[in-house]
């Protein structure tokens, strides 16, 4: 059966749309309070009054992850509001795609300060609450891109191996504490993801690949929240993936040389690597 979600209290970052929101609809219905952060206010009240009107409680607070103050703040209203933080799913996140070369540094440093940063922020304010009650869960939504590099997704990919790397020094630094750590790696996933890429420059592309929706990620999310693991692949097939690249990496290589062109068309055109 696994851990009971009734009356824990959740937060969520990136809630107003894609796998945030499909999360906290789904933490809410197994009767989590849920806490909902991202910047969009029109967006967070709309997925609050859904989650409402289906009998759950939502306490949207407008955030952008990337301010510390503001991660402090949101940490700092869910244990104002419900007293105890039991869930903390770090899931905000951007992407960009073009090769590494040619992607500008600013863009470079949003994707750091919202996947890495706004992550890290986030697990900083929840684990003095957690450790107080001896007791936690932080979720931290990376991606099989952090599994594995891919053409077109060098910088998005580092921020995602970031991510993994925090995830496992964490889960050995809090070992014993009551506190558990899981990182989730989806495949594609119809969000709007890829449009939100899109409106930051780059080239503009579809997921690749099996894409899978936001309520399966979701899904995959609520049971790891019931049953903690370190790591969940949501598409169990990426297993082969991930197990292939540590043995035979330039096998990948190759694999994924065919969606460099794909992706990039002829921007790199040159031998096959
Ligand atoms: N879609 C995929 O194919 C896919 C695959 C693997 C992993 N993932 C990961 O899944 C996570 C969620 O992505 P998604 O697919 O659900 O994308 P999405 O539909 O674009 O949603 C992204 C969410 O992050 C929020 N966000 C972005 N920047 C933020 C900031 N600075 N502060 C606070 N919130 C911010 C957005 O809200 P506001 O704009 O309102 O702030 C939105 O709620 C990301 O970490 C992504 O890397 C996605």
């Amino acid at each position: 059966m696994g851990r009971n979600l009734r009356g824990k209290v959740a937060l969520i970052t990136g809630a107003s749309a894609g796998i945030g929101r499909a999360t906290a609809a789904a933490l809410a219905r197994a009767g989590s309070r849920v806490v909902l952060g991202a910047r969009r206010h029109d967006r967070l009240e709309r997925v609050a009054e859904e989650i409402r009107a289906t009998g759950g409680e939502a306490l949207p607070v407008v955030t952008d992850v990337a301010e510390a103050s503001q991660v402090e703040a949101l940490i700092g209203r869910a244990v104002a509001a419900y007293g105890r933080l039991d869930l903390l799913v770090a899931n905000a996140g951007i992407g960009y795609f073009a090769p590494v070369e040619e992607t500008p540094l600013e863009v470079v440093e949003r994707l750091w300060r919202v996947n890495v940063l706004g992550t890290l922020y986030a697990i900083r304010a929840a684990l003095p609450v957690m450790r107080r009650q001896g007791e936690g869960h932080i979720i931290v939504v990376s991606s099989i891109a952090g599994k594995r590099g891919g053409p077109g997704s060098g910088v998005y990919a580092a921020t995602k191996f970031a991510q993994v790397g925090l995830c496992e020094a964490l889960r050995v630094e809090l070992a014993g504490s009551g506190i558990a750590v899981s990182v989730i790696c989806p495949v594609g996933t119809s969000t709007e993801f890829f449009e939100a890429a899109a409106a930051l420059g780059g080239v503009r592309v579809e997921p690749m690949g099996p894409v899978q929706t936001p309520e399966r990620v979701a899904a995959a999310i609520v049971r790891c929240a019931r049953r903690p693991r370190p790591e969940v692949l949501v598409f169990p097939p990426a297993r082969l993936l991930v197990i292939l690249n540590a043995i035979a990496p330039r096998l990948v290589d190759a694999i994924l040389f065919r969606f460099r062109r794909r992706l990039l068309g002829n921007r790199f055109p040159g031998p096959r690597c």
